[in-house]
């Protein structure tokens, strides 16, 4: 999905002899998607990728389901999620279906003493709070405030926090995540009419090649299953890497709104998609322009998709009682809208502040049991207050 990228050393010609100072070979390792039919990258290891030493049980990690079928709007308190030092225990799944699964993190400490990855899931981290540097086997990238961090399945990464206080909205999409198709050219390129492009992505950067031998843990997540690999050698041992498949960062604060002389519908906030649902970022931006607009959107009825929206800052001119990390669910066969009173109130309204991050899925989504743990009661009969 993302462009090509190169960093360190690499061999002129691919599958060819590489080789170290001492004259032993690099070990090559291909890192592609969907099979070997799309984006791919060629990542070069001082040492094999597969020296694995030992495996530790495996632990179940599936989130636990609470509500499997429902039809009520739903909100979600997100800062209720209590804060755990490991970043792992911390991530908790609150919404979820086969196509992604939504999950609210407070972790309070870097991850040290094991590596992760997530073996069949893309995973999507919005930064609410906190900042630190994402570490990977592509390199680093810093991150801070409003940013998307993309990390591809099977990326082997670790997190430093720079503070305690961090809040991570995370989906984990068990198909790719893209760019949304209606903004690439047929080669690929973000066409003009995108509210992004490629100088807004920031790819990893300053690779370190440790060049470390001893008991390397990556805790591994697959089918709702943690394994725990220990390997021989330290995972960032890569020298050199180039492709198309790599993590990246996009600040929410360079996503550049689209706006109409009407009310503008969801999909002009569309930042990213995978199969079955879309990710948009609801930005500060000037509100329609024409005489008799109404700036707060209408009712609607998304008869195909769940939409949640999460919260970020500033102040939510169609909701009442909205808190920073608040999460609304909006199911599918009910319609929603403003509370009463809110379109009135935005009628000569000029402009909004407000920051969101909205997931559109295309499936019914389970409320799990920590997400009860933080239920708003009785939101669904906010509209007749
Ligand atoms: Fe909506």
């Amino acid at each position: 999905m993302a462009h090509y990228y190169s960093l360190g050393n690499i061999p002129h010609k691919r599958h060819t002899q590489f080789r170290r100072p001492d004259g032993e070979l690099y070990s090559e390792q291909l890192f592609s998607t969907e099979g070997f039919s799309n984006d791919y990258s060629l990542l070069y290891h001082i040492y094999p990728p597969t020296e694995i030493i030992k495996t530790d049980d495996p632990i179940n990690v599936q989130p636990e389901i609470a509500e499997e079928k429902m039809l009520k709007h739903r909100s979600l308190e997100g800062f209720n999620i209590k804060p755990e030092k490991d970043y792992l225990q911390s991530r908790k799944a609150v919404l979820v279906n086969n196509d992604c699964h939504i999950v609210l993190a407070a972790p309070q400490q870097s991850m040290t003493d094991y590596f992760y990855k997530n073996a069949d899931a893309d995973e999507m981290i919005f930064v609410h709070e906190g900042n630190g540097v994402l570490k990977t086997q592509y390199g680093n990238l810093e991150f801070g405030y409003g940013d998307y961090l993309v990390i591809p399945r099977g990326t082997i990464h670790q997190i430093e926090f720079a503070t305690e206080n961090n809040r991570l909205f995370i989906v984990e999409s068990f198909s790719p995540i893209r760019y949304p198709k209606k903004y690439m050219s047929k080669l690929g390129q973000l066409m003009e009419h995108s509210p992004y492009c490629e100088r807004d992505i920031r790819p990893p950067h300053n690779l370190q090649t440790h060049d470390e031998t001893g008991d390397f843990l990556i805790k591994t997540k697959k089918k709702g299953i943690q394994y725990g690999i220990h390997y021989a050698h330290h995972p960032f041992d890569v020298i050199g890497w180039d492709g198309c498949c790599y993590p990246f960062a996009f600040s929410i604060h360079d996503f550049e709104p689209i706006t109409g002389r009407v009310h503008q519908p969801p999909p002009v906030h569309q930042t990213f998609e995978a199969n079955n649902f879309v990710v948009c970022s609801f930005c500060p931006r000037l509100f329609d322009y024409h005489p008799l607009a109404i700036p707060a959107p209408y009712n609607h009825s998304n008869i195909d998709s769940d939409e949640v929206l999460y919260y970020v800052d500033g102040d939510f001119m169609s909701r009442k009682h909205v808190t920073r990390g608040m999460i609304t669910l909006h199911p599918a066969g009910i319609p929603h809208g403003p509370h009463p009173g809110a379109v009135k109130k935005s009628i000569g309204a000029k402009e909004t502040g407000e920051l969101a991050v909205m997931v559109d899925t295309f499936h019914p989504l389970q409320l799990t049991k920590a997400a009860l743990e933080i239920e708003n009661e009785g939101y669904v009969m906010s509209w007749a207050e």
